[in-house]
């Protein structure tokens, strides 16, 4: 039994995900919600908050057994700017929170691999390190697809600095969620484009399918892009990306 740590496990495709897994003799899932769930092994964090964040890494490294599986699932698509202890919301959930709560875990030597629940949208992504992380550049299309990119970028070379850790970031389809949601005549297409998106359910059973197979990273210190289940080559856009990423982080 393999025990997997999955973040943003309350609703769409972390629920999906969860309930898949739970079904399954071989996974223990730890997951990991903002507010209090009637979930086995539930732990609470605001990703958007690295400490919060960090505060649950810690708790987890005592919980987990070698060899365990953490799944970064949570994310947000703003409709507006709005700021969480002075970064952007996107920015602190996709990037900030999830290196928080990692790095106990890494630092642990508890966890194996790590699967970012990334999108494909990251190619529309434009960092400005002077702007991105306070939302000064803030766009309700475009930051996601930034704030998608610097966490594709920061978790390529977390996969450097621990290369003993398999490290992938993967597109996981285009799936009927909340993701997104908004009010306006922008809310109301989102909502009926959705009708014809995959099923929560179809897209946790790729993730499954990823989940067995038994090595995602070519070689240690790299990481794997996964379109679904084909693995890619990583965009230029990542490349792009990797240093005015790096200046940004506190
Ligand atoms: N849906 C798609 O078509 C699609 C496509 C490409 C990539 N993705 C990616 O897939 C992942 C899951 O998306 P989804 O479509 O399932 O979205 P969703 O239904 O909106 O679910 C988002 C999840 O993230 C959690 N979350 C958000 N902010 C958080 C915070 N500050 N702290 C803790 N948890 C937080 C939410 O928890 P609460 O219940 O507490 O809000 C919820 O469990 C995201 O990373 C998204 O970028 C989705």
């Amino acid at each position: 039994m393999t025990d997997l740590i999955l973040t943003g496990a309350s609703r769409g495709i972390g629920a999906a995900l969860a309930a898949a897994l739970a079904a399954d003799p071989a996974w223990r899932v730890f997951p990991v919600v903002r507010t209090a769930a009637d979930l086995p092994r539930a732990t609470t964090a605001d990703l958007a908050q690295p400490a919060s964040a960090r505060a649950a890494g810690e708790a987890l490294a005592a919980q987990v057994e070698p060899g365990a599986v953490l799944v970064h699932m949570a994310g947000v698509w703003p409709a507006r700017r709005e700021l969480v202890d002075g970064f952007e919301r996107a920015y602190a959930t996709h990037c900030l929170g999830p290196l928080a709560l990692q790095a106990p875990l890494l630092a642990s030597g508890r966890v194996a691999r790590v699967l970012v629940i990334g999108a494909g949208l990251m190619v529309k992504g434009r960092f400005r390190p002077d702007r991105t992380p306070t939302g000064a550049d803030f766009s309700s299309v475009r930051t996601y697809c930034t704030t998608k990119l610097a966490q594709a970028v920061v978790m390529r070379a977390e996969a450097r600095r621990w290369p003993s850790v398999d490290f992938a970031v993967v597109h996981p389809g285009v799936v009927q969620t909340d993701l997104g949601d908004r009010g306006g005549p922008l809310g109301w297409l989102l909502r009926r484009v959705k009708r014809s998106w995959e099923a929560p359910e179809v897209c946790a059973a790729r993730l499954v399918r990823l989940l067995a197979v038994p090595r995602w990273a070519p070689a240690p210190g790299e990481a794997t892009w996964y379109f679904e289940e084909e693995a890619q080559p990583w965009p230029p856009q990542a490349d792009a990306a990797a240093a005015a990423v790096a200046e940004a982080l506190p």
